[in-house]
Order: C-alpha cells, then sequence, then structure tokens
C-alpha cells in the first residue's frame, strides 16, 4: 500500500512511520539505524536476529526504490549486545527528484524510533590513487555540492564533527587499516566528469556520491550522531582508466559484500 500523506509536516510523517514501524515490529525503541547503500546489502543479515521485515512502501513517506540493485525493505534487527537495530534498505536519492524531504524521510523515521546512532553507507568513486574499488572507507567530512538543504526556514546547525569523530575511533579499533575521506555529494545521476572530480580534489575533496550528505544533515538535525562508510566501487571518472558504468558499480559492490557487510555488522556491534 503507498502512503501520501498531504499537509503533515516531514516530522509528523517520520512519527506517523515509526509508530507503523513500531507496531509492525513490535519494538517500540530502535538504539541505532543503518542505511544501507551499494554493496552494504548483506549487512542485515549478519547484524544478528531478524525481528521482522516491512516493505517500504508499506510504511508511510516511503516508497519502492526504482534504482536496480537497491533493496526495499526496512528491517528490525536484535543485535547479539542486546540493542535494536533498524536497518533501512530503501534510499530515496535527491537525482530522484522526490524533493529533499523525501531524500531524509528514512532518517527523520530512523530518529523518530528512537535511534541514537545513524550509520550512513553507500557505492561511491574514489579520488585518491592509493585507493581501490572493493576498498571501504571512512567519511571524516563532506562538502555538500547539491546547492540544497534538508533544513527548513532559518535553522542554524551546527555541522563541526558532523562524522562522528568519537564513531570514526570506534570503527578503527575494529579495523586499524580503514583510511578516511572528504566525501563531495554531486545531484547525479550522471557520473562525474573528469573535470569535475579534479574540482573536488582541489576543494578538498576524496569521495565523490549522489548520496548521504543531505542525509547526515537530517541526522545531526535529530540529534543522532552520525558513522559515515563509503565502498570504493570505482576510481572516479579521469583518476580511472576505464569509463564507468552502473554495472561496474553493482559488480564491485557484490564482490566486496560479504567482506565489509561483515566489518559493518562489526562496527555496528562495536558502538
Ligand atoms: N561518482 C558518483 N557516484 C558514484 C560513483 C562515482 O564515481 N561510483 C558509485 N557511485
Amino acid at each position: 500500500m503507498a502512503y501520501f500523506v498531504m499537509n503533515s509536516s516531514p516530522f509528523e510523517l517520520a512519527q506517523e512511520a515509526a509508530a507503523v514501524i513500531a507496531s509492525a515490529t513490535g519494538v517500540a525503541n530502535h538504539d541505532i539505524a543503518l542505511t544501507l547503500g551499494s554493496g552494504w546489502g548483506k549487512a542485515g543479515e549478519l547484524l544478528g536476529e531478524t525481528i521482522a521485515t516491512l516493505d517500504a512502501s508499506d510504511v508511510p513517506g516511503f516508497s519502492s526504490s526504482g534504482v536496480p540493485g537497491h533493496s526495499g525493505t526496512i528491517r528490525s534487527i536484535s543485535m547479539p549486545n542486546g540493542k535494536a537495530a533498524l536497518v533501512i534498505g530503501a534510499r530515496t536519492h535527491y537525482y530522484e527528484d522526490k524533493g529533499v524531504r523525501a531524500v531524509v524521510h528514512s532518517v527523520r523515521t530512523a530518529a523518530a524510533t528512537g535511534a541514537k546512532i545513524m550509520i550512513l553507507t553507500n557505492g561511491a568513486g574514489g579520488i585518491k590513487e592509493s585507493w581501490s574499488p572493493g576498498q571501504p572507507v571512512l567519511i571524516s567530512d563532506h562538502i555538500n555540492l547539491t546547492a540544497n538543504s534538508p533544513l527548513e526556514g532559518a535553522t542554524f546547525i551546527d555541522l563541526t564533527d558532523l562524522y562522528s569523530k568519537r564513531l570514526r575511533t570506534l570503527a578503527k579499533t575494529v579495523d586499524p587499516s580503514l583510511d578516511e575521506g572528504v566525501y563531495v555529494q554531486f545531484r547525479g545521476p550522471h557520473y562525474e566528469t573528469p573535470a569535475e572530480v579534479q574540482m573536488a580534489k582541489a576543494i578538498g575533496g576524496h569521495i565523490v556520491g549522489m548520496s548521504t550528505a543531505l542525509e547526515a544533515i537530517a541526522a545531526r538535525e535529530a540529534g543522532m550522531e552520525v558513522l559515515g562508510l563509503s565502498l570504493i566501487t570505482n576510481l572516479a571518472a579521469g583518476v580511472s582508466p576505464h569509463p564507468l558504468s552502473h554495472q561496474e558499480v553493482i559488480d564491485s559492490g557484490k564482490a566486496a559484500e560479504p567482506v565489509i557487510s561483515k566489518l559493518l555488522a562489526d562496527i555496528a556491534s562495536a558502538l
């Protein structure tokens, strides 16, 4: 069933979504939420015992993903450490033109379910030549090139330490080899030109992608602590000697999936 709720604020809609999740899962409060991007999908299974799986389109404000390779479910998982995790496999991308409210609805819903930590994952292009496809990296900060914000009106939110140093340090205790970098969100859905990649590098970027920054801002507005992880699915345009393709992104996500999903489950359990 699809829900179209008119005239309600994005926060009311998130409350409605959280109420549906609570009644469908029987879990009144979630502690931690994870958005699984390309390549990270198997982490849900490794996190713990699945209590319930919902079709995202049955939850107010969500619509099924239109992107091949992205799933459209919301799962409640009981972790061995006793915490409840909400696993969101239904991302709305900014390039889908459904508006920024739709893009950050999942994050606001996660906050409304009680989650205090938001783990945002994605598949992205790498600018650092030392990186290889299949490598996970931590997001240390972002540059938002969408010229948009999920914040409405005069809502001034501090973004210093948006990608929590505390959580990055904990993630590195799980895998000390994790490198980190600045994520640059472009609108997409086209991949960047080599010149745009060089610009992203010149302004301090290391990772290029089409998600996450807007979601991270909304998560911070909602009071959550954010951990961001990118799977480098390809070297960015011009850094890579080959043209980019969505299939390459999906294939390297699939190849890396077992390793990075285990890593993500271990990190989430350590937080
Ligand atoms: N650029 C933007 N988004 C992406 C890329 C990229 O190179 N790879 C996967 N998502």
